[in-house]
């Protein structure tokens, strides 16, 4: 299995590095120029590609050959860095090929995620004033959302909870929507997040899926696990 990491150099796609080299995969890494020294750890063992991840180019190169890509989605700037980054996965992978991209709970797909009023607060404000001083922009994370649902590709977008670091808990367990009481502990370890994105490359399950995450040890899926009868 060849695969690209895009977005490789940050904390979750180095996990993502690490699980996908465990389990043997060609990795291409896509990261900034002045990022590429974050990957020194993994010299000689992963290629890399240079270069913004919303540059077509970059991505058009990185993604040749590939199998599946998976895709850090950050909504930095304001300059459609997430979009522009997903349309050139969308339009340059391979036909057929798995493509995971991550995100946070504040995306929903078919609308019928429920929020805490402070969720949705914090999205609001925070969101705004964070715009404003040109620093993120999480509207343009929900049109890449957006186009990727509406695509015709294999894709999962994950949706991560609030997230900490930390020995690995083991694979999340996940909901379709926020709100369902399998997730009320809102925490993930990173390596865990990264571990359900690289393995969702390999779970058909989850194709058209955006499935929400929670760590498997915290203690609203340790309850749900407990009253849920074993298959
Ligand atoms: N943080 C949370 O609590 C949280 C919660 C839920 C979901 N998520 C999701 O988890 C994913 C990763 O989150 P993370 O917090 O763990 O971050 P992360 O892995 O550290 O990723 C940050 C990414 O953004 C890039 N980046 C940083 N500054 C940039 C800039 N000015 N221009 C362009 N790219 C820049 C980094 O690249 P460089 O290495 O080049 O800097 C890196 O690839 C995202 O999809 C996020 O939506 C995060």
């Amino acid at each position: 299995m060849k695969i690209c990491i895009v977005g490789a150099s940050g904390k979750l796609g180095q996990y993502m590095v690490r699980h996908a080299l465990d389990r043997g995969y060609e990795v291409v890494g896509v990261c900034r120029e002045r990022s590429v020294d974050k990957l020194g750890a993994f010299k000689g063992r992963i290629s890399v590609v240079a270069g913004a991840t919303n540059d077509r180019e970059v991505i058009a190169r990185a993604v040749a050959g590939c199998d599946g890509v998976l895709t850090v989605l950050v909504p930095l700037g304001v300059d459609n860095y997430s979009s522009g980054t997903a349309q050139a996965v969308l339009d340059h992978a391979r036909p057929g090929a798995r493509l995971v991209f991550s995100c946070g709970w504040h995306i929903t797909r078919d609308g019928l995620d429920v929020y805490s009023w402070k969720v949705k607060a914090l999205v609001k404000v925070v969101g705004r004033l964070a715009k404003l001083a040109r620093l993120v922009d999480l509207d343009d994370q929900v049109e890449a959302c957006r186009r990727i649902f509406a695509s015709d590709t294999r894709w999962t977008v994950v949706r991560g909870s609030d997230l900490e670091e930390g020995d690995s808990q083991g694979l999340p367990v996940w909901s379709r929507h926020t709100g369902d009481p399998i997730l009320d502990s809102n925490i993930t370890r990173r390596v865990d997040f990264a571990l359900f994105m690289v393995e969702a490359l390999r779970n058909d399950e989850l194709v058209h899926e955006a499935p929400a995450i929670v760590g498997r040890q915290t203690p609203s899926a340790i309850a749900h696990a407990a009253t849920t009868p074993a298959p």
